[in-house]
């Protein structure tokens, strides 16, 4: 077999950089065929095969990436898709308040972040939320050279061609002192009026209607044909930047005034305040001209206007702390409840499923809504039969907020919440937790037999925000679970090897031909590699989310690293359990979740068909080590321990600042501590570091060691 036949999860090393050689080399050829010489000598498909083995061998073998790898490469009009554009700067979101109360909340975390003292009230700006789809707009030496969708925050779409076709957006910026870099970003939005006129000639046409401009405004952006894109009303604000090669301002209001002078697009309502009060005042103000306003907004976003402030502040994993999202209340509507089912989640959780006389809400269609657990369906006192009131804000799901009781029909009686898993038929228990209270969620006791659990943990693990293999959707694993061709993560990954050797012949199945199981297995192999904190997300371990898995993986920055960690933090006597719990957002709870998963032997076992080992699991995933925040700054990966009173920063700024620059932050001194940073008070930290002969350090030491890069 030559190496171009090797499958990608047999190649050797050297094979695969000598693949990437020639991939490289024959995708710009048939590129160039296509784009230049109008003379492709390949089919689509197969130049697509072509790209996606490059992609495949890249994920499996990331340190062969080449640097003109295809992958990157810009130029001619995407085919299958677009390019993906890597954000020199994470495009994060925002944090959401919804009750005024938590606008104080949220003034009050800054301020106790920062330590300001009373009479210190910086100053935050609100403005309108524009209900449309992020992007961003990259300006080289004032010239528009790439526009790119937010995708999942790190990586997105390159989407230069279309946004290049937005009136509002200038393809050459004005005026003087502009960066060499600036990438501006803002929200791509569709006005009211023209959203309708489009949907009125579209239905005119007979064509496809958009539920809503947002929706729209994000079909229209991601159109293959920019000519498409030109032909709709698109509009764009900038509310923000990412990559700059030098500081722009003082402040976003100075910033934004001079965005304006370059020549791009900042939305004029705007308003300053110092505190709770004014804010909510200007989230009124704003409110009573939304109707007016041209285009939709969802809320209204408070931000700190003095950027040296937001450097101080960071984020917690993906939102700003200096940043808050106060969304408007959602719209209500009235309908029937027709029945209420029962799902069964990853976890065992039953979770009672309202569904409804379709009806038109918050610009969408609702036929189901969440009725939350059992508590909450007796507290309501929702039966089967009742008009319901339900609303739906944003991309939230619908929720039923009470009961028209005049309009309840006779003998409609009390619901009863099942006792027994609708899956598996075990029993579903509320346990207590470690103080005696009842759980609000019952759960199926099936654990593993329980097919409803195990597959949902399977579609999480495939999902998008975790390993994102593509064409393994929620259907597929229902039909591969019942048919015992995967019944745990591991299983997906032998599926391709069990595919070639003819074990399994998927390509005889339901709906599945030679090509989409070609597709399949490309997409699998294209996952074996995947990032730490998507990998660990993937596991779906209680308390573990998107954001702590994140956080978890800059902690401890490898798999095996993590992983002995939490076999050590059993003992919460030990140095690994001190260090666990001291990681930003891990409390106890979490860090047992953790630790539990980890001791569990049928964990272990599915975890050893699933991770690679040299010598008995050759095929398995090999999670990629997570880039630590600055893993170049001098204190990276050194274990730093706070004691005593901070004067300058609060402990949780300084816990953070460690943080970010790769540090790990530990609450007891042990042989494994690096450095003590100890201020007027401390005590048997102190003298514990002084024994073990550790380097302890003031505050000020602390700042100056903190700040430097
Ligand atoms: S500031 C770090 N300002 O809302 C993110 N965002 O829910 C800073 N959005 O992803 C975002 N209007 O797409 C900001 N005036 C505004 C906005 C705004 C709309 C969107 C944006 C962001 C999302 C977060």
């Amino acid at each position: 077999m030559t190496a171009r036949e090797t499958p990608v999860q047999d190649l050797t090393a050297a094979q695969a950089k000598k693949e990437l050689a020639r991939l490289s080399a024959e995708i710009a050829e048939h590129d160039k065929r296509y784009h230049e010489q109008d003379a492709p000598i390949i089919s689509d498909a197969d130049f697509d095969a072509l790209r996606r083995r490059n992609e495949a061998i890249e994920a499996r073998f990331p340190d062969l990436v080449r640097a003109d790898t295809p992958s990157a490469r810009v130029g001619g009009k995407a085919r299958e898709g677009f390019r993906k554009v890597i954000h020199a700067v994470p495009m994060l979101s925002l944090d959401n308040a919804f009750a005024e109360e938590e606008v104080g909340d949220f003034i009050q975390r800054i301020r106790r972040f920062l330590n300001l003292r009373e009479d210190d009230q910086p100053v935050i700006s609100a403005e309108p939320k524009i209900d449309g789809l992020s992007a961003s707009i990259r300006y080289e030496n004032g010239v528009l050279v790439r526009g790119a969708t937010r995708g999942d925050g790190r990586e997105g779409e390159d989407v230069t061609a279309n946004l290049a076709t937005l009136a509002d957006i200038p393809k050459k910026l004005k005026g003087k002192a502009i960066p060499a870099v600036l990438e501006a970003r803002g929200e791509v939005y569709m006005e009211k009026a023209a959203f309708a006129a489009m949907n009125a000639r579209a239905q005119a046409q007979g064509a496809q209607l958009y539920v809503n401009p947002r929706n729209a405004a994000a079909g229209a952006v991601r159109q293959l044909d920019p000519t498409i894109t030109a032909s709709r009303p698109l509009r764009f604000f900038c509310w923000g930047w990412g990559e700059v090669s030098e500081p722009i301002a003082e402040t976003q209001t100075m910033a934004l005034e001079k965005f304006a002078a370059w020549g791009l697009p900042v939305n004029p309502l705007r308003f300053e305040a110092r505190t709770a009060e004014a804010l909510i005042a200007a989230y009124h103000a704003i409110g009573a001209q939304r109707g007016d306003l041209a285009y939709e907004i969802d809320g209204v976003v408070y931000k700190v206007d003095s950027l040296a402030l937001r450097e101080r502040l960071g984020f917690v994993s993906r939102s700003p702390r200096w940043a808050i999202a106060h969304k408007f209340a959602a719209e209500q509507a009235e309908t029937v409840l027709e029945a209420i089912d029962i799902q069964v989640g990853r976890t065992g959780a039953l979770t009672p499923v309202a569904r409804l006389k379709p009806v038109f809400v918050g610009g969408v269609t609702v036929t189901n809504a969440t009725l939350h657990n059992e508590d909450e369906i007796k507290r309501k006192d929702i039966r089967v039969g009742d008009t319901v009131v339900i609303q739906r804000a944003g991309d939230v799901i619908p929720q039923v907020v009470s009961v028209a009781l005049e309009k309840r029909p006779k003998g409609a009686d009390p619901y009863a919440f099942p006792q027994k898993c609708p899956v598996c038929g075990s029993h579903a228990v509320r346990e207590a937790d470690e103080s005696g209270a009842e759980d609000v969620v019952r759960r199926c006791t099936g654990g593993l037999i329980c097919a409803a659990q195990a597959k949902e943990r399977l579609k999480h693990f495939v999902s998008r925000r975790a390993l994102d293999i593509e064409g393994l959707g929620e259907k597929q694993i229902d039909t591969f679970y019942d048919a015992g061709i995967v019944r745990e993560p591991g299983d997906i990954f032998t599926l391709p090897a069990r595919v070639r050797s003819g074990a399994l012949q998927l390509a005889q199945r339901e709906g599945m031909g030679e090509q989409s199981v070609a597709n399949l297995i490309e997409a699998i192999e294209a996952r074996r590699t995947p990032a730490l904190a998507r990998f660990i997300n993937a596991l779906g371990i209680r308390h573990v989310g998107e954001t702590i898995s994140d956080i978890l993986a800059r902690a401890y920055g490898s798999w095996t690293a993590l992983a002995e960690a939490a076999s050590a933090a059993r003992d919460q006597e030990s140095a690994a359990w001190a260090e666990l719990v001291g990681v930003e957002k891990i409390g106890p709870i979490k860090a047992e979740a953790l630790v539990e998963f980890f001791a569990e032997p049928k964990n272990c076992e599915m975890l050893a068909r699933l991770v690679y080992d040299d010598a008995n699991n050759p095929d398995g995933v090999r999670p990629r080590d997570a880039e630590k925040a600055a893993s170049t700054h001098e204190i990276s990966g050194k274990t730093i321990v706070f004691t005593g009173t901070l004067e300058k920063m609060t402990r949780d700024e300084a816990k953070a600042r460690a943080l970010a620059l790769g540090a790990k932050v530990s609450g007891s001194v042990s042989k494994k501590t690096d450095i003590v940073v100890a201020g007027p008070g401390a005590g048997s930290k102190l003298r514990e570091a002084a024994a073990l002969g550790i380097q302890v350090i003031d505050e000020d030491a602390w700042i100056a060691l903190s700040t430097n890069p």
